[in-house]
């Protein structure tokens, strides 16, 4: 029995997923053959998570190359099938289509025009791109020279962009002129410029045309790709790396101010990546797939990008948004591209469903034949609507759980496994999940608690960029032994998980994680602001909102005008995403005797749940409360 018997044998599952735990060695190394080696490894997991001696490697003595396993090792069966399709934001815009032939030019060319600048094995890239086909090249071409890339999201403000660029030590960074998205310009050039003011180690400004509007060039400083790129080879031989070499970092909120960079290396996670793409979606080349994330975070980068890729898929790349020009958008672009795959977040689901099914059934979606959730809970009712209208009852909904840390797929399902909407069912192969008490406990059975992993998997990541310490104290420090996830789950009397949401100060607003930490520290930077309190709140759409309690200075007039000001100044500070749903202004905030902030009660006014505030005879100021709840904000 093998992996491949999946699609075939549903019931193969568990006893795959037995062996992978049972014989990780034997199962992985087999696995790796999925890969195109230099040096094939004789090893697979190398790990502790015990503090005396904590260590996580894969494949240790393997030598591989990602890019030339996404790209060159098609070559010669599919140069010619379709690697990547780019639709554009506007419709009208004729979509553009690269082989696997062209891509390999497309990156070669790219990986020259970073050598030309200065790039060698190591060195960090940041990559600020709208969803162009140009960003996937730049993360190929990274990969292709052993450069560590850094991919900002496109929607982070330029503040966010230099703390990350300074981070890492990079310095130099890929952009555009400008992004779309619904229709509207994001100018991208002009944040870099603004983020080279605010860290001035961007030494390169490697800028593609996109949209061809005028942008502002600093000599010396930034070049034009399509003019370098005219000037360097289409030819690049791929460096060969070290299994355990960086491929890349990727900064994600925790519970602190401050984003960590998390870091993934070069075999484990691209194995993870193309075994999870491969089994989860029961991908069957050259089906069109498509993952509608975008390249900046971790769902853009191991399910549009490298595991579709690495199995030789034709991905699909959308530069817009869900919405635009109408509701019917996504379907329409199913239908025009015959996408068998569709991979797509709750709060995407939410807000289409929320139109009404006369966009969904005014196209044909016949194409359809597996459909994929991820980022946050998908409540049943948008499960219901994705399976029943979008998929017609025909497609196996795969509510995949995971985390930029985890690489790729934790919890899911894999097509024919009896689903339950609201449940990403059982873990995947080597996927060890443990329910723990507050006190560490492990809980059997049918059970809820903290979802910790006991043992290591190959995209497990490797570090925080810069702070060894950090990814010990972060991950394992906790639960002694075991990867904590810092998500709440349930385990039924079937043993299928039903993640119940962040048990940390961290909120998930429409699929994206914001540490409550970073919006307080950007608004406590406002003049106005003496003291800020945030946590998430129910949203119908987003999954979950921001709420902000604010406590402003003296002689500061707390008034509508201001709340609008700090909402603007948050979306500066941070981007877009961050902006607070609610702020309420408050003249204290709920502080035990020692200081500390009772969050708790915060989240249950925001939440509108204050009959049951619990035990409030701990306050320092118990009538602080009864001002918070007169004064709610909705
Ligand atoms: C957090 C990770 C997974 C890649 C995109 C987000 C939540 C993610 C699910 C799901 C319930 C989910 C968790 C997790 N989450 N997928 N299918 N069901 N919750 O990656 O930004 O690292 O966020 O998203 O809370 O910890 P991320």
């Amino acid at each position: 029995m093998t992996v491949a018997d999946l699609t075939i044998d549903p019931s193969c599952r568990a006893a795959l997923h037995a062996r992978s735990l049972a014989d990780p060695d034997g199962f992985w190394l087999e696995q790796a053959q999925r890969l195109d080696w230099i040096t094939a490894p004789t090893k697979a997991g190398d790990w502790s998570f015990a503090e005396s001696d904590f260590h996580v490697r894969w494949f240790d003595d393997g030598v591989l190359n990602v890019s030339a396993n996404c790209i060159d090792r098609h070559l010669a069966t599919r140069g010619d099938q379709v690697a990547l399709i780019w639709e554009a934001d506007d419709p009208a815009e004729e979509p553009r289509r690269y082989t696997y032939a062209a891509l390999h030019e497309e990156v070669c060319r790219f990986a020259n025009v970073l050598k030309s600048r200065g790039v060698a094995k190591g060195d960090r890239v940041t990559i600020y791109m709208p969803m162009i086909p140009e960003a996937a090249f730049a993360l190929l071409a990274c990969a292709r020279i052993g450069a560590v890339h850094s991919v900002v999201f496109g929607g982070f403000s330029a503040d966010a962009l230099a703390g990350r660029m300074e981070d890492c030590g990079s310095s130099i960074v890929i952009t555009a002129d400008e992004g779309r998205r619904g229709g509207k310009a994001v100018p991208l050039k002009a944040c870099v410029d603004e983020a080279a003011r605010i860290f001035t180690g961007i030494e390169t400004v490697v800028v593609v045309r996109a949209t061809g509007t005028a942008v502002a060039m600093q000599e010396g400083r930034d070049v034009w790709y399509d003019a370098v790129a005219a000037t360097v080879s289409a030819q690049c031989d791929p460096e060969p790396m070290a299994a355990e070499d960086p491929l890349f970092i990727l900064y994600t909120s925790g519970s602190t101010g401050k984003p960590k960079g998390v870091v993934h290396t070069t075999a484990g996670y691209l194995l993870w990546a193309a075994l999870t793409h491969a089994t989860v979606f029961d991908y069957r080349a050259p089906e069109v797939y498509w993952c509608a994330a975008d390249v900046g975070w971790v769902t853009g980068h191991s399910y549009i990008v490298y595991g579709p890729l690495a199995n030789g898929a034709t991905t699909l790349m959308y530069e817009g948004v869900p919405n635009w020009p109408t509701a019917s958008r996504i379907w329409e672009i199913v239908d025009r591209h015959q996408v068998a795959t569709l991979y797509t977040a709750p709060t995407a689901l939410r807000a289409l469903m929320k139109e009404g099914d006369g966009y969904v059934t005014a196209t044909s979606r016949a194409s359809l034949r597996v459909l994929g959730s991820v980022g946050e809970p998908i409540n049943p009712e948008a499960w219901r609507w994705y399976h029943d209208v979008v998929g017609e009852g025909r497609c196996p909904v795969m509510d995949t759980w995971w985390q930029t840390e985890t690489g790729g797929h934790m919890i899911t399902p894999t097509p024919g496994l009896p689903l339950k909407p609201g449940s990403a069912t059982l873990p995947f192969f080597g996927i060890a999940p443990q329910l723990l008490d507050a006190d560490g406990k492990t809980l059997e059975g049918a059970a809820e608690g903290n979802l910790v992993i006991a043992a290591s998997w190959p995209g497990q990541m490797r570090g925080v960029w810069g702070d060894e310490q950090r990814h010990f104290e972060t991950y394992f420090r906790t639960f002694p032994g075991v990867y904590t996830t810092g998500d709440g789950a349930r385990r039924d009397a079937d043993g299928y998980y039903w993640i119940t949401g962040r048990v940390d100060d961290v909120i998930n607003v429409s699929g994206h994680r914001m540490g409550t930490a970073e919006v307080e520290s950007a608004l406590v930077l406002h003049d106005a602001v003496a003291e800020a309190a945030v946590v998430g709140m129910p949203h119908d759409v987003k999954g979950q909102g921001i709420y902000a309690y604010v406590t402003v200075n003296a002689d500061v007039e707390a008034d509508a005008a201001l709340a609008k000001t700090l909402r603007d100044w948050v979306r500066h500070e941070i981007g877009p995403i961050a902006t607070p749903d609610a702020i309420q202004f408050a003249p204290g905030l709920p502080k035990t005797r020692s200081g500390k902030i009772m969050r708790r009660i915060l989240r249950k006014i925001a939440e509108g749940d204050v009959s049951s505030l619990g035990d409030t005879s701990t306050l320092a100021d118990p009538d602080v409360v009864t001002d918070l709840v007169r004064n709610r904000v909705c």
